[in-house]
């Protein structure tokens, strides 16, 4: 009896000890990542590099291991910056996640067309496909946990995009690209990955998607909700409905590239579709003077809801990665007008913790 006490005492401690990081908020089997930029994984941010060692154990580049920086022509590689990231993460005790093997955009100009400009045809872009991808799994086997091996295929009302990848082959790039990743690396973790995927027809088509793979014995692990949100959008009954569903098809979830804006949308919805953006007009660029703290009020228990549901299907979650470490570096800033100033994530500009890390570390330790 008492020793079963003295047990339990010393395993609280350990837990309370241990839970002083956010990677350790949802226990160990959550991976807790950030996308990092070239800068960041050329290990010159001693900043980044003290904050992320502390509190992450995953990391994602946020755009160097894409297929233009990879292969800028056919057939020459460059993997200077990409070699970096994983030495990066190795030296750092990070996973790596590798982002991403097929997507329309950021591919290469040549990718998709012949030397006049026409499009290519099936074979020939079956074999790019084909090529990038075993070179590339191939370089880092063993050393990457895992793949975006397709990157938003689906438009959110559940129609495949018309990319050239589909335009050319049909669906078939996605088996493709997954039998070819497999093959390169069959320990890696394969993932497809998208956003606004709280939308029901954007759910079901990648719920059909997932399905299709696995009926055919293709390996998929798991699928990326990438969750670019803002304080309003989408509704968390529908996000959280999305997790429900992901799991259902036997895949684990995960949580892929998390910030939440806190600037008014031009759509009055969020997305992430990189082609799309609007004029600069300051009434949309709000807080270049600071966030109010009532916005920083809604922006924490934004978060904070938004753990409640990773807590509550932390058995459905392998994966939650954060878009960026400190509010400078967001994508958002550009996104999807110019020149604006958002507070999307965890770490301020000054590379100073929001209070919401701590709320999150005290609330689901
Ligand atoms: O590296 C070049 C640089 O040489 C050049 O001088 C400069 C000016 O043109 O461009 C630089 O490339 C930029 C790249 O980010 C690196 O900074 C591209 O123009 C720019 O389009 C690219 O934006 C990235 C965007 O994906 C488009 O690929 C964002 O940083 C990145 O956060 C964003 O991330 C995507 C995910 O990969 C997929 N899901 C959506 C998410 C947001 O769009």
């Amino acid at each position: 009896m008492i020793r079963n006490f003295l047990l339990s005492l010393l395993c609280a401690a350990t837990a309370t000890a241990s839970a002083q990081h956010l990677r350790d908020v949802l226990g160990g089997d959550v991976l807790m990542g950030v996308a990092l930029n070239q800068w960041q994984t050329s290990g010159q941010d001693a900043r980044t590099t003290a904050i992320v060692r502390e509190h992450f154990n995953c990391l994602t580049p946020e755009n160097v291991m894409k297929s233009g920086p990879l292969q800028p022509a056919e057939g020459v590689f460059d993997f200077q910056a990409a070699d970096d990231v994983v030495a990066y993460a190795e030296a750092n005790g990070l996973q790596v996640i590798g982002h991403c093997l097929v997507w329309h955009s950021q591919a290469p100009s040549w990718f998709f067309t012949d030397g006049t400009g026409k499009p290519v045809s099936a074979e020939v872009l079956r074999e790019r496909i084909q090529k990038h991808i075993s070179t590339v799994v191939g370089r880092y086997r063993g050393r990457i946990h895992g793949w975006d091996v397709v990157n938003e295929a689906i438009e959110d009302d559940g129609s495949f995009r018309r990319s050239p990848l589909y335009n050319i082959l049909g669906e078939d790039f996605i088996e493709l690209a997954f039998r070819a990743a497999h093959e390169a690396d069959p320990d890696a973790e394969l993932y497809y990955n998208d956003y606004s995927m709280a939308l029901p027809r954007k759910r079901e088509a990648v719920c059909r998607l997932v399905r299709r793979l696995k009926e055919r014995g293709v390996r998929i692990d798991a699928v990326g909700m990438q969750s670019h949100l803002s304080l309003t959008h989408p509704d968390l009954h529908e996000y959280e409905t999305t997790m429900d569903s992901l799991a259902a098809t036997g895949v684990k979830v995960m949580v892929t590239e998390l910030d939440v804006s806190v600037l008014p949308s031009p759509w009055g919805f969020n997305g992430a579709e990189v082609s799309q953006s609007f004029e600069y007009k300051k009434a949309m660029n709000p807080y270049t003077e600071g966030l109010p703290d009532s916005v920083q009020a809604r922006f924490e228990e934004r978060y904070l809801d938004l753990f409640r549901i990773y807590a509550r299907h932390r058995q459905d979650l392998s994966r939650i990665t954060f878009w960026g470490l400190t509010d400078e570096q967001s994508w958002l800033n550009g996104f999807p007008i110019k020149g604006r100033t958002d507070y999307p994530l965890l770490w301020n500009r000054d590379y100073r913790a929001k209070p919401v890390v701590g709320r999150i570390i005290e609330s689901f330790r």
